[in-house]
């Protein structure tokens, strides 16, 4: 297994390309399921999520090709042909490694009238249910089975009737599963209080240029009239707000200035927010962002919650940015209840963090000093690569396969802006 080595204190300075977005892309591929027709998708980040999701298409029977394999290329082109669907089952093994795969649930059963997941299980951030996802197919007319681990849904003869859902809590991945589930209802479906990431107008903006008929796009109403059928079409996937955001963080720790190239400051404006407060400069404009610290950090108090609130996938990076400010900061995570396995680690490279429940409390400004580290889930590993960039002396990342999963050529790319960072094999 490969570890990554970072030597701290250098000050990053240059630009960073932004990656088509992962959370996006993972939503957009099961798209494909709607129509017998292509689906092109344009600027989908190099990751072995993308990878995972191009299998569970492939043991569906949708044929997929890919262009942009160089490895030289930043993004790639992947066309999804569904023309003859030959296996409407997720099987756990696809599931088990990668949870987005929950995400075919309602695409398939739109397209064929029944469709088989695997339960995702838990994971290393919380319990992460699914009934909500349940809820909202339901609500639109179909019948859930649970047996062995397994879900399946089934819609009545001649498709989904359609119907209203109000979601008790707001989910990302229920809306886009009851979104993907709707377009081709026969009926029209309702739903309150949908969660409205920039990932999920994606999703509205691929469907509708698919043929689907989606008003409030943006909003949390979605009212989705649905359509006989769906035909192909092109798509870009958006920039990684996560992305940008995770690098603007690496940028101001090492008192930096970064431009992040093709990130788009509307979707990432709750991580502005937060960095400006901390005081560090975000300058704007149509082609990207620029990242700039000056001066001392601040301390602040943070709370994730939905779009438009902050990213719980922005915590752990800002908590290590944090741990430079002059003072005490709070942050608290209201969206999953066991996100803060990050906090230990940083306590190894020198942070003073306590944790209370959802809430922690970090006081700086810390001298982080190099350590060995162990990742234990994508954002977390990210937050010590950040604090290692800060760190004196040498940090050794292990179990890095997480940032593989959503961070394209990561060390590339900190490479490019001066970081002192390698890859190399496990011994
Ligand atoms: C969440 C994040 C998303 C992030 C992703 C990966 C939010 C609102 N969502 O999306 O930005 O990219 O994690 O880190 O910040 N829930 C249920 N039942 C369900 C589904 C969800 O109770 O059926 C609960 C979850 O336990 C959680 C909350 O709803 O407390 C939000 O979960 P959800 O938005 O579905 O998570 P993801 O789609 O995975």
């Amino acid at each position: 297994m490969d570890k990554l080595i970072i030597r701290g204190g250098n000050r990053l300075s240059g630009t960073i390309p932004i990656s088509g977005a992962k959370n996006a892309a993972l939503t957009l591929i099961p798209c494909a399921l709607l129509t017998e027709e292509p689906v092109t998708l344009r600027n989908l980040p190099r990751l072995a999520d993308i990878d995972g999701f191009q299998h569970l298409m492939n043991q569906f029977g949708v044929t997929t090709a890919i262009q942009g394999t160089r490895p030289e290329d930043f993004g790639r082109v992947m066309t999804l042909e569904a023309t003859r669907i030959t296996s409407t089952v997720a099987p756990y093994d696809l599931v088990r490694k990668m949870r987005a795969s929950i995400l075919v649930l309602g695409p398939m059963l739109a397209r064929t009238g029944e469709a088989t997941v695997s339960m995702p299980g838990g994971c290393a951030i919380g319990n992460r249910p699914i009934d909500l996802h349940l809820k909202a197919l339901e609500a639109f007319g179909a019948e859930i089975e649970l047996t062995q681990g397994y879900v399946k849904a089934m819609a009545p003869e001649g498709g989904l009737p359609g119907g209203e859902f109000d979601f008790p809590v707001v989910s990302v991945g229920a809306t886009e599963n009851a979104v993907m589930a709707a377009v081709l209802a026969n009926g029209t479906c309702r739903l309150f209080n949908a969660a409205r990431e920039p990932e999920i107008v994606d999703l509205c903006n691929l469907l509708v240029a698919m043929g689907a008929e989606i008003e409030g796009i943006g909003t949390s109403d979605l009212t989705i009239h649905g359509v006989k059928r769906l035909h192909g079409a092109t798509y870009r996937v958006m920039p990684d707000r996560i992305e940008a955001g995770s690098y603007a963080c690496a940028a101001a720790i090492t008192g930096g200035e970064v431009r992040l190239e093709g990130a788009n400051a509307h979707d990432m404006a709750s991580t502005t927010h937060a960095l400006q407060a901390i005081g560090v400069e975000v300058e704007e404009d149509k082609k990207g962002v620029t990242v700039r610290a000056k001066g001392a950090l601040k301390p602040v108090n943070l709370t994730t919650a939905p779009f438009p609130g902050l990213a719980t996938d922005m915590q752990a990076q800002l908590m290590s940015l944090l741990t430079k400010a002059e003072g005490t900061s709070v942050l608290k995570e209201t969206i999953f209840e066991n996100r803060f396995m990050h906090v230990p680690e940083l306590a190894r490279m020198g942070a003073d963090i306590a944790t209370e429940g959802r809430t922690a409390i970090v006081k700086g400004p810390s001298d982080l000093t190099g350590a060995e580290v162990m990742a234990t889930d994508l954002r977390a590993s990210m937050s010590l690569i950040i604090a290692a960039l800060a760190a004196e002396g040498e940090t050794q990342v292990r179990r890095i396969y997480h940032l593989d999963r959503g961070y394209e050529r990561l060390e590339e790319k900190l490479q490019l802006v001066g970081a002192d960072i390698e890859r190399v094999g496990d011994d």
